[in-house]
């Protein structure tokens, strides 16, 4: 009996210090996000169904493999939109400081003769340092042309 009473004070006393412990060393930032975690169950973060840690399974993309000069242009949502690229690009070779495989029919010099469509003077116009002077090459803040033109996927 009184070997049971010690023990049962102890874990009392033990029980006591530990969570005045806890409370004490936690700082307040910690305290508060796990509050808030509490407040809004994980299922109901966000529009899509199910937790953010659920990842349905996706179809993958299929890319375009139509050729260029098979495709058709797309109607675009207003003449400040980058069109987007209605061929596949799929075989071209990536676009370096001195290769660009879409110049090869883009510049205003062959498009024609290839049925494509000419960069328009926007892009061999220097903004920064010549703003209104049209020149005969694309301007290296166009160069990129997949950082503004989007392949057509499905
Ligand atoms: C072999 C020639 C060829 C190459 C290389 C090529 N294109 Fe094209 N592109 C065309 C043709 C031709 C069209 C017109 C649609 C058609 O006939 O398929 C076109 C259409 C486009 C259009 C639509 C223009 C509009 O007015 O809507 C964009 C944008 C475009 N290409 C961007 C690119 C980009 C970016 C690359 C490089 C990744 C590229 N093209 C490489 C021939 C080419
Ligand atoms: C910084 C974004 C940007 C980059 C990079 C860019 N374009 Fe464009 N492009 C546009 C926008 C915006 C338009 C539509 C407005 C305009 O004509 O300037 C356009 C229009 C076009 C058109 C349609 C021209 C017409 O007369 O209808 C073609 C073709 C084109 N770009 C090809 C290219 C090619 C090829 C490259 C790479 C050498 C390229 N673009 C790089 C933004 C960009």
């Amino acid at each position: 009996m009184k070997t049971t009473g010690i023990v049962l004070s102890l874990a009392f006393i033990m029980g006591c210090s530990s969570s005045g412990h806890e409370e004490a060393s936690a700082p307040p930032v910690r305290a508060t996000a796990v509050e808030a975690a509490a407040g809004i169950p994980d299922s109901e973060i966000g529009l899509a169904p199910g937790t953010a840690f659920e990842q349905p399974p996706q179809a993958p993309i299929k890319f375009n493999t139509v050729d260029p000069g098979d495709s058709e242009v797309r109607v675009r949502p207003n003449a400040e939109f980058p069109p987007v690229i209605p061929h596949s690009i799929q075989n071209m070779g990536p676009i370096t400081q001195h290769e660009n495989p879409c110049l090869d029919c883009h510049n205003a010099d062959v498009a024609e003769d290839v049925g494509a469509v000419a960069v328009p003077a926007s892009h061999r116009m220097d903004l920064r340092n010549s703003p209104g002077v049209v020149g005969d090459a694309v301007t290296g803040a166009r160069l990129v042309c997949t950082s503004c033109h989007v392949e057509v996927t499905d």
